[in-house]
């Protein structure tokens, strides 16, 4: 059996968000909005019950909603995706990941990840009997090292995990490091696995690069989006993966025994959103707030080596505040000072800890200033 090491009891965004509750903190710890999501969508949520779209929804997913991200991407994007044959609706983005990784592993290949890395990757790829491969990126930049990611390859890499714009760091990544996937892939069987879910997330004029516009990855790529991290609707869980044809068919073998389908009314209202034309610019609204964020942060003793670039999180560095393990750190501050975060060790597989934590800035303006102001506190220390 495979040792699962990796595999914790309770990962860390609930051990915070309960230490949260525990001591009435403000949670800037785990990955939700807490404002409501446009009056519209709910709106067509009740408007698909009230439909009778009350029963089990095709195995792929609604073939509107299929219709509805494929015009979308056209749009966005101009690529051309195939609803029948590429897309399948998921009942949230990490079930698609590790429906993905399950279909395409048998024991003992090996997975390269990026770290930090998005804490289901490595539990995912354990449970399946294979090998993470994790490969750091670069501090304090968060770029990829390509070298150290060639040097990880084996006989034995099956795929390789992708995250952009990235959680924890909210690095995104260029055309470039596209380009060097490519050549690096090339004449190799390995897949990739792109997790896109904070796609429209993006800020400062900057771009989202899709795995889905690199002509010679797609077509051994999965790409996986979440509609809850973009339409504030996390709780929905609903996302989708879109792949070519012969890794879809692999997939569908998988989901269809695992969930068959996904929420049907969520899907029938997120169905008619996509094709509401002035449905809220999701990635200005996000940047106005990590600006306030960072804004009411400037006095306060963290250090910010990376101006986030995209995603729901910022992170920094509390190394003027205490020498704590950033484990400890995160808790004491949140018992001592009442706002939760996400340490980043946990985003690692040995365990590194670079004195970090992540704030989530995708909150109203109210819980931000509430949170900055207890942390206020920390100047005088
Ligand atoms: C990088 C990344 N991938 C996937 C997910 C999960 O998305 P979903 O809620 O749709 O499962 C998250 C959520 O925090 C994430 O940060």
């Amino acid at each position: 059996m495979p040792e699962k090491n990796a595999i914790q009891a309770t990962n860390i965004f609930s051990v915070m968000s309960a230490l949260a509750v525990q001591y009435k903190a403000i949670n800037l710890a785990q990955g939700f909005p807490d404002f409501a999501i446009d009056e519209r969508l709910a709106k067509l949520l009740y408007e698909a019950v009230q439909e009778n779209f009350n029963q089990y929804a095709p195995m792929p997913g609604l073939s509107i909603l299929r219709e509805a991200i494929a015009d979308d991407f056209k749009m966005r994007y101009s690529v051309f995706i195939k609803p029948d044959a590429e897309i399948t609706i998921t009942p949230g983005a990490t079930y698609g990941i590790y429906t993905c990784l399950a279909s395409i592993l048998k024991p003992d290949d090996e997975v390269i990840v990026l770290e930090p890395a998005y804490d289901s990757y490595i539990p995912n790829i354990e449970s399946l009997g294979c090998k993470p491969v994790p490969v750091s990126l670069s501090m304090p930049s968060f770029r990829v090292d390509w070298q150290r990611v060639r040097a990880a390859i084996t006989q034995k890499t099956r795929a390789i995990i992708i995250n952009t714009p990235h959680n924890p760091t909210g690095s995104i990544w260029q055309n470039e490091d596209w380009n060097e996937l490519a050549n690096m892939v090339r004449d190799s069987s390995i897949i990739v696995v792109s997790d896109e879910v904070y796609e429209q997330l993006v800020f400062d004029h900057a771009r989202h690069y899709s795995v889905l516009e690199h002509k010679e990855l797609r077509n051994r790529s999965f790409a996986i989006f979440s509609f809850g991290k973009v339409f504030n609707n996390t709780g929905w869980k609903v996302g989708y993966v879109i792949a070519p044809e012969f890794l879809t068919n692999g997939f569908r073998k998988l989901h269809q025994y695992l969930s068959f389908s996904v929420n049907t009314p969520a899907q029938y209202a997120l169905a008619k959103y996509l094709t509401i034309s002035d449905r809220p610019k999701v990635g200005e609204l996000m940047q106005a707030k990590r600006d306030y964020f960072l804004s009411l942060m400037a006095d306060l003793p963290f250090t910010m080596h990376r101006k986030s670039t995209g995603s729901y999180f910022q992170t920094m560095s509390y190394e003027q505040i205490s020498n704590l393990p950033d484990i400890e750190f995160a808790e004491w501050l949140t018992k001592n000072y009442g706002v939760a975060t996400i340490p980043l060790s946990p985003f690692y597989a040995d365990r590194t800890d670079s004195k970090m934590v992540r704030f989530c800035f995708a909150k109203k303006e109210e819980t931000l200033l509430r949170a900055v102001e207890r942390l206020t506190a920390l100047k005088d220390i």
